[in-house]
């Protein structure tokens, strides 16, 4: 399945301590959070990003998508686990394998289109004495899961990772923070996927940066989590016209 220009971010669907929003979260109830799906795929949505990290996002996907799995590319992560307060994390290639193996039993689903690192940081550390990507790249040629990432916050993590086997990297994007925009360009020459985060600096810019960052070369999808149909709305219509 081609991967839509706009993605979907489930943060806000699992979690509203511990994240840096303008506004408090006020999570979706379920009907709400089905209609938001429905709206999405309306729009030609087809990429959905969650985490362990993002509370109860995974199982709250895995409850909505039933008999809608085909529909879907599914991103999750690794690494970083939310306890409903805090965030710790551990890139063992054990836990790596518990939390794909939890993933999949609460996404409901016998395969992850995307697993992604979910990097606190140390980028380089964990690519070149954790193990985490090696475990990653074994799930997947145990067809758990299709391709394998870094959600990295390190240009030199980015490039790590390109030399060790990544398909996919997620990278920071917008007009304050473009440290991603030449390791994106090249991700992509290299026919790596290249996903973008932050886009709309989390929820501190607007649609029209969508825009801006969608023009950017190597640019395969923008992940922008909403709760808000008329924002899915607005930021599909601004990707569109981009
Ligand atoms: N380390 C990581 O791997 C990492 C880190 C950060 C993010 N991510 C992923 O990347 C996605 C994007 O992250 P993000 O940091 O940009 O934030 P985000 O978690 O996607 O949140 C986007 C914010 O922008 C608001 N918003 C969306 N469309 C809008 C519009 N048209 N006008 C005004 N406000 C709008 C949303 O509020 P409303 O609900 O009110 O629309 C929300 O508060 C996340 O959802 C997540 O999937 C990954």
């Amino acid at each position: 399945m081609h991967t839509a220009a706009l993605s979907l971010g489930t943060v806000k669907l699992g979690r509203a301590t511990g994240v840096k929003y303008p506004t408090p979260v006020r999570i979706p109830d379920d009907q709400q959070a089905a209609a938001l799906l429905a709206h999405a795929a309306s729009l030609g949505i087809n990429l959905l990003d969650t985490a362990p990290a993002y509370g109860e996002s995974e199982i709250r996907l895995g409850r909505l998508l039933q008999g809608q799995r085909d529909q879907w590319l599914i991103c999750t992560k690794v690494g970083e686990e939310f306890d409903g307060r805090n965030s710790t994390h551990n890139f063992t290639p054990e836990h790596c394998r518990y939390s794909i193996t939890r993933s999949l039993e609460r996404l409901q689903t016998d395969y992850l289109d995307i697993a992604l690192i979910h990097s606190d940081g140390a980028d380089l550390h964990i690519l070149n004495h954790c193990g985490t990507l090696d475990m990653l790249i074994k799930l997947k040629q145990e067809g758990l899961v299709r391709a394998v990432g870094i959600s990295h916050k390190s240009v030199e993590g980015a490039e790590l990772a390109l030399t060790k086997g990544a398909d996919v990297i997620m990278a920071t994007l917008n007009q304050d923070e473009q440290q991603d925009r030449q390791v994106i360009a090249k991700a992509a020459q290299a026919g790596c996927g290249v996903m973008i985060k932050k886009a709309l600096r989390s929820g501190h810019g607007n649609a029209a940066d969508l825009t801006w960052v969608a023009a950017q070369p190597g640019v395969h999808t923008i992940v922008v989590g909403t709760t808000n149909p008329a924002h899915l709305t607005a930021n599909a219509a601004c990707i569109n016209q981009a």
